[in-house]
């Protein structure tokens, strides 16, 4: 087992595909010999975030909780990875500066035309349509992350290209315990 905690935070317009990456990546993680959890947006605010709407405020406060968690896992040798919109880089850069353990920010880039004619949950015809408000990139801000470790495009990439670009870069800062088979 490796001991090599860290968050892998992610960050992306709704439908970018963070949970998906997250999911494709944990099998692979955990054959490298990591411990791997996943705290995905959309469970977090079914459980450690429930009530929480998505006002700044409260998406901050959910952020602030994703961050904090994940720190703990990352600190006790887990590779913690994040699968929230994360839209404020205030809040972003709030949780790299706590971390104890190395962050990686992953900025999963998605064009708006791409993820809103994938519309996977149907939530971006309802915010145009001003059924839902505040919708992030629709009528409420995404800031895009300047200085992201890595920054995939799943709008341009497979999924398997982009999952082997975060892992190239966890090889290459030596974030990865290597094994003679482990060319993923
Ligand atoms: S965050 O802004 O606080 O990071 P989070 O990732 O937890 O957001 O939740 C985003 C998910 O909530 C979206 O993928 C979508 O399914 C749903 N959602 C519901 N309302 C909104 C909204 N106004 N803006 C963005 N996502 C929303």
């Amino acid at each position: 087992m490796s001991d090599k905690g860290l968050t892998l935070w992610f960050t992306g317009l709704s439908g970018s595909g963070k949970s998906t990456l997250a999911q494709y990546l944990t099998p692979k993680l955990l054959e490298l010999g990591s411990k791997v959890e996943v705290l995905d947006g959309d469970e977090v605010r079914e459980n450690l975030s429930k009530g929480l709407g998505f006002s700044k405020e409260d998406r901050d406060t959910n952020i602030a909780r994703i961050g904090y968690v994940a720190n703990m896992l990352a600190r006790n040798g887990v590779i913690a990875i994040t699968a929230a919109i994360s839209p404020y880089a205030s809040l972003r850069r709030a949780v790299r500066e706590r971390a104890q353990a190395r962050f990686v920010e992953v900025y999963v880039q998605c064009a708006l035309d791409v993820v809103e004619e994938r519309d996977t949950k149907g939530l971006y015809k309802k915010a145009r349509a001003g059924i839902i408000k505040n919708f992030t990139g629709i009528s409420d801000p995404y800031e895009e992350p300047e200085h992201a470790e890595v920054v995939v495009n799943t709008g341009e990439e497979t999924i398997e290209q982009s999952a082997e670009k975060v892992l190239d870069y966890l090889r290459s800062e030596g974030l990865l315990n290597e094994t003679a088979d482990s060319a993923s």
